[in-house]
């Protein structure tokens, strides 16, 4: 299909540079967006492809994407036609009755969920999505609103993107839907593949990930402040303890995984491929796992929870939980005293 009918649920990050994809490749884009951004969604965005070595040097300009329709309610989506729906919002945003709503609004289209959370899959299933319409998706690139603090190098405001080299966005389902979701996104020039199972492929590395992450906040979002804070170490613990328990679900871990467990060795990794990432790594990370804090902590608990079942050790998960809610009480607390002082 060369022109298929896209419906983009959400208009954030990921949702801007899925959509132009799309958008490039032939794809009929249309937003679902909550009301309250609607208008603003409507004048269109401005994007900085930093694959594209000119929309990385200072005064660069960004690409216009405009061209799509916006709407925000079931109704609108019933209306039309749809191929497509991919889901682009974060994974504690699945949850509410807007997402049955919207599925059954959306007749037989292929539902495209990326979201990265072990139970995020059984979610979509009850929301209405048959398992013969779902593909599901990991996403593999970094995509940020811009600048990030510090960052003058753009010529104004906009989504600054990145596509890592040799790691496009797998994804697997019902193989008709599939190829075509992946045909639809590599016309328009956004790195797709086919993968058997992209939960099992997903759920290794965001379990390795999403301890550093936490570990990363505790030390005050870099590497180096998590290393003497000991938080990196603690991370690598609950890297190693999540993977168990993704491996007591899912079955084993690809080969070599473990070794990302090792501090020292994401540490000399980080290093080593900071000269070929076009972006400031640690602000982007602050940035990002600030804005989806409430999904690092939920997949967080999950972990916990579901190595409780199973009778694995989550002691390092548990210490790293405990220091995310004092961190944040902490910072919540701290909250009105700054705007306080601001005003
Ligand atoms: N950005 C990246 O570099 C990146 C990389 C890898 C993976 N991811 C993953 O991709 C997911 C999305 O990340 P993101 O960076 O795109 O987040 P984002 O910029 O916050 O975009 C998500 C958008 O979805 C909107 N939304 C939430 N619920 C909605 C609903 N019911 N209907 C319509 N829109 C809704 C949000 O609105 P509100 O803000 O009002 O809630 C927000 O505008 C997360 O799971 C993230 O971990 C992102």
């Amino acid at each position: 299909m060369s022109h298929p009918r896209v419906l983009v649920v959400g208009a954030g990050a990921v949702g801007q540079v899925f959509a132009h994809h799309y958008q490039r490749g032939g794809a009929e884009v249309t937003f679902f967006v909550r009301d309250k951004y609607r208008a603003d969604v409507a004048r269109g965005f401005d994007l900085y492809p930093l694959n594209q070595r000119r929309r990385r040097r200072p005064g660069a300009e960004p690409v216009r994407f405009d061209g799509f329709a916006v709407v925000s309610a079931a109704a609108e989506v019933a209306a039309r036609a749809f191929d497509q729906v991919v889901l682009t919002v974060a994974s504690p945003a699945l949850r509410g009755p807007w997402l049955p709503e919207l599925v059954a609004a959306a007749g037989d289209a292929t539902v495209v969920a990326l979201q990265p959370g072990l139970d995020d899959r059984a979610l979509v299933l009850a929301a209405g999505v048959p398992e013969d319409r779902l593909v599901q998706g990991m996403i593999s690139l970094v995509s940020y609103h811009a600048p990030l603090p510090g960052e003058t190098r753009f010529a104004r405001p906009g989504m600054a993107y990145w596509f890592p080299p040799l790691s496009p966005s797998p994804f697997s389902g019902p193989a008709a839907r599939t190829a075509a979701v992946v045909a639809a996104l590599r016309a328009g020039g956004l790195p797709a593949k086919r993968h058997r199972d992209v939960p099992r492929l997903a759920g290794f590395p965001t379990a390795v990930m999403m301890p550093y992450l936490v570990a990363l906040e505790l030390g005050g979002w870099t590497v180096r402040g998590a290393a003497r804070a000991g938080t990196l170490t603690v991370g690598g613990r609950g890297g190693r303890e999540a993977v168990a328990v993704v491996r007591s679900l899912l079955g084993k871990p690809p080969l070599g995984l473990g070794a990302l467990t090792r501090p020292w060795l994401l540490r000399a990794g980080l290093w080593a491929t900071r000269p070929l990432i076009p972006l400031p790594l640690e602000i982007y990370l602050r940035e990002h796992f600030t804005k989806v804090g409430e999904q690092t902590r939920e997949l967080l608990d999950g972990y916990i929870a579901k190595g409780q079942a199973a009778g694995l050790p989550v002691t390092a998960l548990e210490e790293l939980a405990a220091g995310l809610r004092r961190a944040r009480a902490g910072a919540a607390a701290d909250a009105p005293a700054t705007a306080r002082g601001a005003s």
